[in-house]
Parts: C-alpha cells; structure tokens; sequence
C-alpha cells in the first residue's frame, strides 16, 4: 500500500494524484483521496487502479490540505467501502493506513460494542477508536490518537484528519515505512520518498513507536511514551530519469534494459580500486570469523540468495544455508555456533525479512543487508547494509534488483575469500566478469525480437510451462518460473532437471513448453538426456545453453561466465520470455494483479 499527505498548499490536489501514481506499485486494488479546503471537503474513492480514480474526480475539486492512499487489500476485498481513506460514523475523522493491525478483532469486540461498522479493514477499527476516544470520553484528539496507538498490536503507518481542525495532521508509524517531508513553505508525509521526490528530497524519518503533529509549517515528532523527540532532517535523492518511464511503455522493459548499466555500475564502486576492494574492513572481519552464514529474503531475493550460496561456499569455502524468511522467522534452524545472517531485499521493507533481522540481533547475532533502498527500515536496523545500486525499481517484478543481487554477492564473496586467502578468490578476476555479463547482455537484449517470435509460437496458447535445469540452471529455473507466472499467469514451475523422472514428466503432453538451462558442463549430458524425454512425449523444448555447452539446435547459446554467474545472462532470458508472453497476452506487465511490490505484511 502507499500513503500520501499534504498540508499547507493549494496544488495538494495534484501533489497526492502524483504521489499515487508512483506508489501505485505497491499496490492497486482501489485508491482513495480526501482533499479540504476552507472548511469544505470531499472524499472519492474508487476500486482498481489510480486513473480510475482520477476519472470520477472532478476538475475543479481542489484542496489545501488532503490524504490519500493506494491499497493492496489484505483485510476485505477491494471494494469502495473497504478502499481508504476511512473515516467514523460521524465523518469527522479520516484516516489512512499501511500494514496490518493483528489485534483489530478483539478492540472491536472490547472497545467498539454498538459501533455500526462499514467495511471488513482493520483501518476502520483505528479511526472508530479515535473518534470514540474524543466524542465519547472527551479527550484532546491528540490524546485519543496517542491512546489509540497504545492498542494497537502489529504494523502501521498511519495519518489522520480531524476535520474539526484542518491546521493539522496527525501521523504515526510502527514498523511500516513512513516520511515526513519538508517542502518549500508547506509539508508533506509519505511513505515513500518516490511519492514526493519532485516536490522535496528533505524528510524527517519517524522511528518505529513515533507520532507526529505536522502543519504547514511545523513538524512536532513524539516517541511512544509522548516525549518530545528531535528527529534530524535526511536527504533522499531521486534521480528523476531513474524514477519515470522515459520513452519507455513499460518500466520492466525499461528495467531490464537497465541491467548492463547496473552492472557497470556495480563493478565501479566496489571493485575500482585494484588494491581493496569497497566492503567495511570492520564488515570482513566479522564474516571472516562466522562458521556458517545464513542467507534469509523472499521471493526473487530468495532465488538470488540460492546463487549466492553458490557463489560463497566456492570461494570462501564456509557452509550457506538460506531460507524463506516467512518460514525461517517462525522455524529456526538449529544454528552455527558462529552464525552471521545476510537478509537480501530489494525494497529492504519485507515485513518476513524484518521479522527474521529483528529475532536475530535479540539474539545478539552479526546481521548485513543487500538492499537497493539505502535508507529502508532494514538497511537501518541491520549491523551493516551494501547498496545494490540498481536505481529505482518500479515494475512489481523484480529484473535488474536480482542482478544486482548476484552481482554484489560476488563481490562480498571475492572480498571475503582474499580475506581468508582462499586461492580461487585471490585468482577470480571479477571485475573482468561483471564486464563480460554486462557484455553479454547487451548481445541478450539484441536479440528482443527472436523472443518475442519464441513466446508467440510456444507460449501464447499455454496454460502451463515448465523451467528445468541443474545446478546454478535450477536456481534459475526457480527465478525464471517465479517470472513467467507472476505476470503471464501462466502455470510455471521450475524443477531440477534430474528430478522430471520422479514425477513431473507424468505432466508433459503435446506442445506443453519445456523450457531447459543447460550452461552446467557438469551435468549437461544428463540434461540432454531430459531434453529427449520431453521431446519424446510431445513437448516443446527450448534449450539455452553456452558456447561450453551447446549444442545443435539450441535457440539461445550465451557468452561463458564464471558459472555460478551465468544467472546473469540465464535470469534475463528467463525476464524477456516473461516479458514478451504477458505483452502478447495483452496484460499488465507492470502491476500484474493481486501483487504488490514491497509487502509490508507478513
Ligand atoms: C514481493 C514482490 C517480489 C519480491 C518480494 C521480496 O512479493 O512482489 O517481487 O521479490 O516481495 O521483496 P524484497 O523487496 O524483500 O526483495
């Protein structure tokens, strides 16, 4: 979800739909705005996306101040009612709201009996609560905010409207994302700096536990127990070319295309200096004394997380373990006597991943987080935190962020293997492989329209698809498969090749697509082998492979990495197949349905 806010300023209007189309990927079910103006106000909401709520605004609605919101539902459909803003019975209060309130049910019960409910959202138990606080017990709405948010269990980012008092916004956060921002004679408030970036890159950032009264002028921040606290402006710099479409249709294009640039980037800030590489000494010398690292993330950072188990145990030759952080968290393995954990997070705000680094340094263990979101809650919170440096990324699949994951993984590996002089680090070139990647995507990329002519033939037509491969060519497999589904639709799964015998082959009939990473040398004739099985049962096999590995017929044969850094070159074949497939099936490549970018729940 995202939360915009304005106050003080008569293009609040246009500041929020702004704010909203840029937060739209992280969620857009339904969308809502409040906007005030000398003691008149309006609300509008509406289901599905922002330009659908922009079309039953009308042009003259205007306002000084507003809040508004674009949501990813988790309690409640999408519907009109359950959209936020939401507001009391009296429609004095307004409110809008990020995360999930896991105690909603029992305040209902316990604090709001007799209270005329509209929607099924957690949102509308907070705002009842505050308005029964004032209008019943008569507290300040100040005081019935703070009580308020002494109930609450579980996250939020939180702003409300006292529309009793349109001087002020009343704003608070608890372990979801949330910004004020200082512009030029007036405030805003959001929970992302990309929902503003045009309009300030000056932000106070609220601490789990905060509230705050913002003015038009003023900002006053509280911590939990109500004391005055002093927040210190930060700086968030957005590169506007980074953050907008440009000539582009689709930003995952756009992103994908990104990825040469990325690397090179990469490459350049860690690995310039020939004498040392750019990673804390202080950062090494605690992973130089770990017996076992633990790799925790979700979604495509988990599948990056599998190649940087690769990438670590060869060339700092100690033990990996990754995880899905919505298992691990509530299932801890048995652990190392020196463990040290690596959280991987594009957005670095997954509430699973959190939850996980936050278990973690209670139990006093060393924590470092890849992130592409330097000032994110998890590159905070976490004992170190190295920048992925890919730029924003907006499409809601992730392409050029798993890149950068790899990419910095590599880097850490090599840095840590000449720390512990490890032969295969000390003699691994990497600076000359990251330029080879980027190389060889570039030749990837060149080749746009055999893909596009490739999902027309095998994959406009199908309803499943099947990624296999061996090795680093299954942990591909995995990202490839997670790809295609997430925005085609179309039933994907990833398999170790080896392992269609044991079942998965029971699945393959007439032209169902098998699409096959063979880049392995040492498992490559096994996969061949897989290859004619699925050939001899009818399948539709496309097979990528390597200038290693080739062989006759093979529609895609890539430039040689080092071969845990072929996903690389193997993850974008798998983008542009996903790309291409949703294109010509005319769907959203961007904003696929029922996700949202960053989930700040867990
Ligand atoms: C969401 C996104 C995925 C992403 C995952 C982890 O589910 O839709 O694309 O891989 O979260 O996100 P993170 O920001 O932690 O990498």
């Amino acid at each position: 979800c995202g939360i915009v806010g304005t106050i003080g300023t008569s293009q609040s209007k246009n500041i929020l739909l702004k704010g909203l189309e840029r937060l739209e990927y992280r969620g857009y079910d339904s969308a809502g705005i409040f906007l005030s103006e000398d003691g008149s106000d309006e609300l509008v909401k509406s289901v599905g996306k922002i330009a659908d709520l922009e079309e039953q605004i009308a042009p003259e609605m205007s306002g000084t101040m507003g809040i508004a919101h674009t949501r990813w539902a988790t309690h409640g459909q999408p519907s009109i009612e359950n959209a936020h803003p939401q507001f009391s019975t009296s429609e004095r209060f307004y409110l809008v709201h990020n995360g999930v309130i896991s105690n909603f049910t029992q305040l209902k019960e316990q604090e709001l009996a007799g209270t005329t409910f509209v929607s099924q959202t957690d949102t509308e138990v907070i705002v009842q609560l505050i308005a029964k606080f004032v209008e019943q017990d008569g507290l300040t709405t100040l005081a019935a905010f703070q009580k308020t948010l002494g109930l609450l269990e579980g996250s939020y980012a939180l702003m409300l409207v006292d529309k009793e008092n349109e001087e002020q916004l009343y704003v608070a956060k608890n372990k979801s994302p949330m910004l004020i921002g200082l512009a030029n004679g007036y405030n805003i408030v959001a929970s992302d700096a990309l929902a503003t970036f045009d309009v300030t890159d000056q932000y106070l950032e609220l601490h789990d536990g905060d509230f705050a009264v913002v003015t038009k002028t003023t900002v006053s921040v509280f911590d939990q127990d109500g004391q005055d606290v002093h927040r210190a402006p930060i700086t968030i710099k957005i590169d506007h070319a980074a953050a907008t479409k440009g000539t582009y249709d689709t930003f995952m294009l756009k992103e994908i295309d990104e990825q040469p640039a990325v690397l090179r980037r990469i490459s350049q800030h860690y690995l310039a200096n020939n004498s040392s590489i750019n990673v804390p000494a202080e950062l090494l010398q605690l992973m130089a004394q770990a017996d076992r690292f633990y790799f925790v993330a979700a979604g495509t950072s988990y599948h990056a997380s599998l190649v940087g188990k690769r990438l670590f145990e060869k060339y700092t030759k100690k033990p990996v373990e990754v995880g899905v952080a919505s298992e691990f968290g509530y299932h801890w393995p048995l652990l190392s006597q020196k463990p040290f954990f690596i959280f991987l997070s594009q957005s670095g705000e997954t509430a699973d991943s959190r939850q996980v680094l936050v278990e973690a340094k209670k139990r006093g263990l060393s924590t470092l987080v890849l992130t592409n979101v330097v000032n994110s809650t998890l590159a905070r919170e976490a004992d170190f935190h190295l920048p992925l440096l890919a730029g924003p990324e907006i499409a809601v699949a992730s392409t050029k962020a798993y890149t950068a994951q790899i990419a910095v993984e590599a880097v850490l590996a090599k840095a840590l293997g000449v720390q512990l002089q490890e032969r295969l680090a000390v003699e691994w070139d990497l600076q000359q492989q990251l330029s080879l990647a980027a190389v060889g995507i570039d030749r990837v990329l060149a080749e746009k329209d055999k893909f596009a002519a490739l999902t027309k033939e095998y994959l406009t037509d199908q309803e499943h698809a099947f990624y296999l491969g061996r090795g680093i060519d299954y942990d591909v497999s995995l990202e490839a498969a997670l790809k295609l589904k997430e925005i085609s639709y179309v039933h994907t799964e990833g398999f170790a090749a080896g392992e269609l015998k044991h079942g998965t082959i029971a699945l393959i009939e007439d032209r169902v697509p098998a699409i096959f990473f063979i880049t392995e040398k040492l498992t490559a004739s096994h996969t061949r082998g897989n290859v004619q099985e699925v050939k001899a049962r009818g399948g539709n096999v496309v097979v990528v492979s390597t200038e290693e590995t080739k062989g006759s017929g093979d529609q895609f044969v890539l430039p040689t990495l080092t071969p845990e850094l072929m996903p690389l070159l193997t993850g974008v074949v798998g983008q542009l197949i996903a790309y291409f497939s949703t294109l010509q099936r005319g769907l959203n490549v961007d904003q696929p349905r029922n996700l949202a970018k960053s989930v700040t729940v867990e």
